[in-house]
């Protein structure tokens, strides 16, 4: 029985009704004011294309090829369009460039780093080098996958690692050496042309994860940026990875990952024919996928054009100026890194406001942004992604911030108990008891069920004041009491 109340169904309208009223608790979507999360491009009647291309596909499986062939076509084109964008394609040092089309960056990354492991099948504990800067996805994939992971600090001041130090991080075992295109934290660009060439000195692969940038980047050099050399074109390169569902606006689920050559994608793919059914032959980790997204960016990507995205960029790039000079003119805020792609990321100076209460202050002027907690020597931050539906935005967000700067000054910061603020410096995760969770997270106002605090600094605050293996416990067990069934 799906609901005991309804064992005859709703009517189409009152479910859409129901969904709008869930909606409604979400963060808007829409309208330039969320830092995080979506990627708008504010094009009128570009979601009901999408949507209507997404319609015509979701019941089509890319589990076969050969039975859709429209997907196929559609994929193919989408790495088409990912690889001339990114350096590859014909006429260039990657002109056998090959791709799949997966279903998000983690996924796009889990692949890189599955396809090099598989490629070394002689080496018994292989290992990747990233930068701390790289994005989670990559611990989610040595994780996975069995692979070490040897990380190189990145330098307070640049935010990038030192060449020297990747080089000294590489092993016998090193597999993969990967480095972003911009950073997501903190939208700055690794020097890839030196990283790939100590990786292709060592004779290891090398992934550039431009999930996030891979989208703008060369739109921002076409605008006259000093984008540095990232992609394709650069030597040593071996894979590079870019999200569809990003800077290229198309609904969520479409990423690409792209290998120089087809001998160098050949690990990526899975191959079964040991039991009675099908062979199984899959690229990516999904077997049953639907065609929705994948026709939805298909749509997206034709619809805008190469001008489209080009002067979307323009307009995103106008925006990142805005808000970093809103930050510049701050009162007790500075920005982290001089921005170079779509983020500002901004910190507090030692006589600044606290930044989790000025999160709080920014949400409720209606500017939701992404609080950073510090780590390894990097302070707390805040975190904006931004994108071409701010633009219109952009020049109301200068005033908000002054505002909430002051009643962040004026509120101060959240005054945890000092117990707390010693237990979450010293508990290790392992003595987290169930009834310690449940207190914590009643007396920060997270209730069973879905329930949030309205305001997030205490929460904030106290996992800053814990160690990354304490946050990672307590975020497991807060989230877990949140997923619980509906009845
Ligand atoms: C640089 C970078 N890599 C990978 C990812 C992971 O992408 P996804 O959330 O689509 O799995 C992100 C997401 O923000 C990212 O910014």
């Amino acid at each position: 029985m799906i609901d005991e109340n309804r064992p005859d169904g709703m009517p189409a309208e009152q479910v859409l009704a129901e969904i709008r009223e869930l909606r409604a608790l979400d963060r808007p979507t829409h309208g330039g004011r969320l830092f995080a999360y979506v990627y708008d491009p504010a094009v009128p009647g570009l979601d009901a294309l999408a949507a209507a291309a997404y319609a015509e596909s979701a019941h089509v499986n890319g589990l076969d090829p050969t039975a859709f062939p429209s997907l196929l076509a559609m994929e193919n084109t989408l790495v088409a369009a990912a690889a001339r964008l990114l350096g590859g394609g014909p006429g260039t040092t990657a002109a056998d460039v090959v791709g799949s089309v997966t279903s998000g960056g983690t996924e796009s990354l889990i692949l890189a780093v599955k396809t090099a492991r598989d490629a070394r099948p002689d080496i018994a504990a292989p290992r990747i080098v990233v930068p701390t800067s790289a994005h989670a996805a990559f611990a989610k994939a040595a994780h996975y996958l069995r692979v070490e992971l040897d990380t190189v600090p990145v330098d307070p001041g640049t935010l990038r690692p030192a060449v020297a130090d990747v080089a000294a991080a590489l092993r016998p075992e090193t597999v993969l050496v990967a480095c972003s295109a911009p950073s997501y934290a903190h939208g700055v660009v690794d020097p890839v042309e030196q990283i790939a060439e100590v990786a292709a000195a060592a004779g290891v692969r090398c992934h550039v994860d431009a999930c996030f940038g891979g989208w703008t980047l060369p739109y921002l050099r076409r605008l006259g940026l000093p984008v540095p050399p990232f992609d394709l074109s650069v030597p040593g390169v071996t894979s590079i990875s870019v999200d569809l569902h990003k800077y290229a606006y198309a609904p969520k689920g479409v990423s690409v990952l792209l290998h120089r050559d087809p001998h160098l994608r050949a690990p990526q793919y899975f191959a079964y024919a040991d039991w009675p059914g099908y062979t199984m032959i899959n690229p990516v980790i999904s077997s049953t996928r639907s065609g929705g997204p994948i026709a939805a960016a298909y749509a997206t990507v034709r619809h805008l054009g190469d001008d489209g995205y080009l002067e979307l960029t323009r307009s995103t790039w106008a925006a990142v100026c805005t808000l970093a000079e809103a930050v510049r003119g701050a009162d007790g805020l500075r920005l982290v890194a001089e921005p170079e792609s779509t983020v500002v990321c901004f910190t507090a100076t030692e006589t600044g406001p606290d930044l989790f209460m000025l999160v709080d202050e920014l949400a409720a002027r209606g500017w939701h942004t992404q609080p950073q907690l510090s780590y390894a020597g990097l302070p707390p931050s805040v975190h904006l992604t931004v994108t071409a539906a701010v633009a219109p935005r952009a020049a109301e967000f200068g005033p908000d911030l002054a505002d909430a700067v002051a009643a962040a000054r004026a509120a101060g910061p959240v005054g945890l108990p000092p117990q707390l603020r010693a237990l979450a410096g010293t508990l290790a995760p392992e003595e987290l008891t169930g009834d310690l969770v449940a207190g914590l997270a009643a007396g920060l106002g997270l209730g069973p069920g879905g329930g949030l605090p309205e305001r997030m600094a205490p929460v904030n605050t106290l996992l800053d004041a814990a160690p990354p293996a304490l946050r990672e416990r307590l975020l497991v067990e807060f989230v877990s009491l949140l997923q619980r069934p509906t009845w």
